[in-house]
């Protein structure tokens, strides 16, 4: 068969976001950039978090991130020698810790789906930052497979994880996975988590308006007490397939308030800055934080951006390195790990990088809704990584 227009293979990066092309001052020798830990974008910002994403592959079909419609049997997911491999992941945070990341996060799609994944913790867990001090090193599932992964996790170093879970009512859950998928399973892999010491644990719930804001009231009795911190998300208008609208945001401060009725509450200062979560800590019959209930947590990126501190750049599957969840466009890291730099090469080129940084999305679109949302391309978070 010579007819080469009938076997045309049409590459898949052409299916992909392309990349912004390099700083021209990441590839000059005579503006090398070695890593102090000090490292500042354009508003001061620091590089500190590190989220990877290890696959763009999931077993759900939350309609807020991989709506089926999109993401059906003919969606074409990156093949396997796209993705970096451990070494090229290890050997990429290697460098990005030069430059004062501490904080490590292993997203997707679904990173339980990613083969030997505690092969690829084993590897992180071994490193250490400038100051000697392990990674903080975590993990966001969605719990379905991690009954059966929690001890091997734990044993390869993993520090602790984030659970997404959306509803506990069985139906309610089952229709937001989308794939009929059972709440008793992701219940049982966050008590997997919990015994064997993957803490302390965080429980992530997007609230949309209309489809499981009466699971509020009933998520947070479940989890005072409990040792588990909750975080309320504001639905967010991420990527480009989920149909997005500002109706179905419930406002962080409308969760407070229905929560302040039956579950009186006191806000906590922040834990680290740059955090994305707002911190309220249960209060006792004196008004004073109950340690022993606990605390949850609002993370309100429509209606109070946090883009001011954040330090956290994302890698994803592809070795794309993005400046904000909201980003166009990212810069081919792999590129160049696989077109032979070395590590001062590459610590120089994440360095230009970092420092020509303005992002912050989440801010714009404050003071612009429809403009901003309306006409951006933006990358989907399944495959950078929430
Ligand atoms: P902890 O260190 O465990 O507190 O994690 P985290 O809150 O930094 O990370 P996590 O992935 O749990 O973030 C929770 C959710 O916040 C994500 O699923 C996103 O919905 C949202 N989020 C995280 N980072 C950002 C960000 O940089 N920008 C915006 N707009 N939203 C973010
Ligand atoms: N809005 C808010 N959070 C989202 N996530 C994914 N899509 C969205 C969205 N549209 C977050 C959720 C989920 C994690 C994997 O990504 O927190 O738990
Ligand atoms: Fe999968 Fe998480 Fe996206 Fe749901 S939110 S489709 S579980 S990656
Ligand atoms: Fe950071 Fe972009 Fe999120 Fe703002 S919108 S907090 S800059 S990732």
């Amino acid at each position: 068969m010579s007819d080469t227009h009938t076997h045309r293979v049409i590459p898949l990066q052409d299916l992909r976001p392309s990349s912004h092309a390099l700083p021209a001052a990441a590839l000059d020798d005579r503006l090398r950039l070695s890593p102090t830990g000090t490292l500042a974008d354009t508003r001061g910002r620091a590089l500190r978090d590190l989220r990877i994403s290890v696959t763009d592959r999931c077993n759900f079909r939350c309609s807020y991130c991989m709506p089926k419609e999109v993401f059906d049997k003919n969606y074409s997911y990156l093949p396997h020698g796209d993705l970096l491999s451990f070494e090229e992941i290890t050997r990429v945070v290697k460098v990005f810790i030069s430059h004062g990341v501490q904080k490590i996060r292993l997203t997707g799609g679904e990173p339980l789906l990613r083969k030997n994944l505690s092969r690829l913790v084993e590897q992180l867990a071994a490193l250490r930052t400038a100051e000697g001090r392990p990674l903080d090193l975590t993990l966001t599932t969605n719990g379905a497979l991690l009954a059966r992964q929690a001890q091997s996790l734990k044993d390869a170093g993993l520090q602790r994880v984030t659970v997404s879970l959306d509803a506990l009512d069985d139906a309610i859950f089952r229709q937001m996975n989308d794939v009929d998928f059972p709440v008793a399973d992701v219940l049982a892999g966050i008590e997997a988590a919990r015994a064997v010491g993957l803490g302390p644990i965080k429980i992530n719930m997007v609230v949309k308006r209309g489809t499981n804001a009466q699971q509020i009231l009933p998520m947070a009795r479940h989890f005072r007490g409990s040792g588990m911190v909750l975080r309320f998300i504001e639905y967010m208008d991420v990527g480009a397939t989920n149909g997005w609208r500002m109706d179905e945001v419930l406002p962080s401060a409308e969760v407070i308030a229905l929560l302040q009725q039956e579950l009186p509450l006191l806000p906590l200062e922040p834990s680290q800055p740059g955090e994305t979560a707002q911190r309220w800590g249960f209060a006792d019959a004196e008004g004073r934080h109950d340690v022993t209930a606990g605390e949850l947590g609002v993370i309100s990126s429509v209606t109070q951006a946090f883009c001011r501190d954040c330090n956290r750049a994302r890698l994803s599957t592809e070795g794309q390195l993005y400046l904000c969840l909201f980003a166009e466009k990212g810069y081919d890291l792999r590129h160049l790990l696989r077109g032979g730099a070395n590590d001062t090469i590459l610590a120089s080129a994440i360095g230009h990088i970092w420092q020509g940084r303005g992002d912050r999305y989440s801010e714009l679109r404050s003071a612009q809704p429809a403009d901003i949302a309306s006409t951006t391309r933006r990358v989907e978070m399944s495959y950078i990584g929430g």
